[in-house]
């Protein structure tokens, strides 16, 4: 039994078709749906996102990205005894994107299961790995978070459609007897279900609710700056570190107002920040994976390096996990 797990390869996947915010707002100008570039670099710093073609599912999405992550470190997906995928947009309402996922991989017999905490579902799914390699339960995992956004927004909603995107981030996770993950933190308060969810559900063949997002803006914002600073903050005490320690953050790409009154609360400089919210908006559980894996092809993060990663979403859900790459 190996006393830490540790990314050794990562990787993600974005759909072909990329929609700046002026073409997105030109969509949405013909069904009287007022919005600008301005309007949305301003208050959130997206410039664009992709969105998947109608018959691209997540589980596409999260196969492209584990691919490249199974490359990077250098293994076979048959290496592979555990997949975790994160997303609030299966594929399916049964079996787990997981398990179609590692059939289009071509793996067979480990593991398999869905983590389903919105945008926090990375962080989740990354703790759940890191506590199954370390109790000997799992030696090799691919940790996923795959999202279909575009298929719970309303367009008719410019308050929320123009946030969203689709795409795919993965990382490999493995045992390791140098220290990896170093701490994690995980919360939920099911109180703040109403100001961010998709109120609808299957039965008896219907789609019964309104299977469309739905947010409290406002209230997302200042709820997600406070917990944040919490779970960073507890992740830090837990490794017996402090924040002028970490190389780099990697928050949820959600907004940028967000990730700048983190790192603010942090005294962190936005120097230290992976900021891709900008190239793809928010892509829910995708996002921390997709910013990950763009920061480490670019060179920006390198081996040894200290990262927390730090997510916020529905449910409500938060967390970090701090670790050494
Ligand atoms: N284009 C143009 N105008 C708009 C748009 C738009 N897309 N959306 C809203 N407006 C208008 C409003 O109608 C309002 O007009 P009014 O003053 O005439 O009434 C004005 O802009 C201001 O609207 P507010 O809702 O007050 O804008 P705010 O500054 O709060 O920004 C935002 C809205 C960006 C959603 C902000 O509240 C926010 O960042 N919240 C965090 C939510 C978030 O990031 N959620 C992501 C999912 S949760 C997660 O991942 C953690």
């Amino acid at each position: 039994m190996s006393l830490y797990s540790r990314i050794t390869g990562t990787g993600s996947c974005l759909p072909p078709r990329r929609l700046s915010n002026a073409d997105l707002a030109a969509e949405l100008a013909v069904s009287g749906v007022l919005t600008s570039d301005d309007w949305i670099v301003e208050r959130t710093g997206i410039r664009a996102r992709h969105f998947a073609a109608a018959d691209v599912c997540s589980s596409d999405l999260g196969l492209e990205a584990a691919r490249q992550a199974l490359q990077a470190a250098n293994l076979q997906a048959q290496d592979i005894d555990l997949i975790i995928v994160a997303t609030s947009t299966p594929d399916m309402v049964f079996p787990s994107t997981a398990c179609i996922l590692q059939k289009k991989l071509g793996a067979h017999g480990g593991a398999a299961f869905d983590v389903q905490a919105v945008c926090s579902g990375f962080i989740y799914a990354l703790t759940v790995a890191d506590a199954l390699i370390k109790t000997g339960t799992a030696t090799k995992a691919l940790v996923i978070g795959a999202e279909v956004f575009s298929r719970l927004l309303d367009f008719k909603d410019r308050t929320t459609c123009v946030l969203f995107g689709d795409g795919a981030g993965a990382v490999v996770l493995e045992a390791s007897d140098t220290p990896g993950i170093l701490a994690s933190d995980l919360h939920a308060d099911g109180k703040h279900v109403g100001i961010l969810c998709v109120p609808g559900h299957v039965s008896g063949g219907k789609v019964l609710g309104e299977p469309l997002l739905k947010m409290d803006g406002k209230a997302v914002f200042k709820l997600a700056v406070g917990v944040l600073d919490e779970a960073a903050r507890a992740v830090l005490a837990k490794a017996g570190k402090v924040a002028t320690d970490i190389d780099w953050l990697v928050p949820h790409q959600a907004n940028i107002r967000i990730m700048q009154s983190a790192a603010k609360k942090l005294k962190l400089s936005m120097d230290k920040v992976i900021v891709t919210v900008d190239q793809h908006g928010n892509t829910s559980a995708a996002s921390i994976p997709l910013a990950l894996d763009g920061a480490v092809r670019n060179g920006k993060i390198k081996p040894g390096e200290l990262l927390m990663l730090e997510g916020v979403g529905g449910g409500f859900t938060w967390g970090a996990v701090l670790l050494n790459m």
